[in-house]
């Protein structure tokens, strides 16, 4: 039987994962190019992790730039089959403080300039995306967060915008009036992508700041992001080592069945 292996794609601020064993780097190839990084492969206690830095060690790439295709293609190509996707956002919410985590279990998609689909070039296929987030993972996550003591928000919907700016005001205040929570610059696009590869994903996501919707409070810049990250990225890694233990057993959701009724294209026509 195929060994569970857990994903972790580390956000601004999670560069490398500390505490893994018998680690091994691995240049991974893929038909979509070069994934973000080398992918990084371990064992956390008994379970088998492959992690990748979204925006390559260094943060050399833009959300635009992120080649989401080959990193997802990559982590499938490694074996993983559950995504732990960890990533600063802004709040969108007063209770939402900068510091707490969120779960966010919907996303609105207002990216213009990403390939998101491993579809196309003569095979057609619509995957469900009603629920874009593994409930099962999700709620281990949220779990891990509340055991080691993080204060934390279970579900929310996450608007992914292009960037790389930040929001207007006016862009901010007219999400907030949508009832978004969070917003970020890459979850949405993975989501898809993971679906597609019948892969589990969800988020582990740090509110960083109150964006730029809410009077009397800074807006969001770069150096209150990391100000923030840093002081968190430790908690970042303790609720993903407490996950990590829940989630090696078999998986009970349908996230490894997407494709199952996906595909449009007559299968005759699609080469094995
Ligand atoms: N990442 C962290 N804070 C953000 C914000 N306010 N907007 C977009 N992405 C973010």
């Amino acid at each position: 039987m195929k060994e569970m292996t857990i994903g972790v794609i580390g956000g601004s601020g999670l560069y490398a994962m500390e505490g893994l064993e018998d680690v091994r780097e691995e240049k991974v190839g893929t038909p979509y190019g070069d994934p973000s990084d080398l992918l990084v492969t371990g064992r956390l206690g008994d379970v088998r992790m492959v992690f990748l830095p979204r925006h390559g060690r260094g943060h050399r790439l833009l959300p635009s730039e992120v080649n989401f295709r080959a990193n997802i293609y990559a982590l499938k190509k490694l074996g993983v089959d559950q995504v732990i996707s960890v990533s600063a956002v802004g709040s969108m919410k007063e209770e939402i403080v900068p510091g707490h985590i969120v779960i966010p279990d919907q996303f609105f998609d207002r990216t213009v300039a990403r390939n998101s689909t491993f579809f196309g070039e003569g095979i057609v296929g619509h995957v469900q995306f009603a629920d874009p987030v593994c409930g099962r993972l999700a709620a281990i996550l949220a779990q891990s967060a509340r055991e080691v003591g993080a204060t934390v928000h279970e579900g929310g919907t996450y608007l992914c915008m292009e960037g790389p700016q930040f929001s207007t005001r006016a862009e901010s205040r007219i999400y907030r009036g949508w009832g978004v929570d969070v917003i970020g610059m890459t979850n949405s696009t993975e989501a898809k992508l993971a679906r597609e590869a019948e892969l589990c994903y969800s988020t582990i996501a740090l509110a960083t700041d109150y964006d730029c919707w809410y009077e009397g409070h800074e807006d969001v810049s770069v150096e209150a992001v990391v100000a923030l990250i840093q002081q968190n990225v430790a908690m970042a890694k303790d609720i993903i080592a407490a996950a990590v233990k829940c989630l090696a057993g078999e998986r009970t959701c349908s996230c490894g069945m997407a494709l199952q009724y996906a595909i449009m294209t007559d299968r005759a026509l699609i080469p094995a």
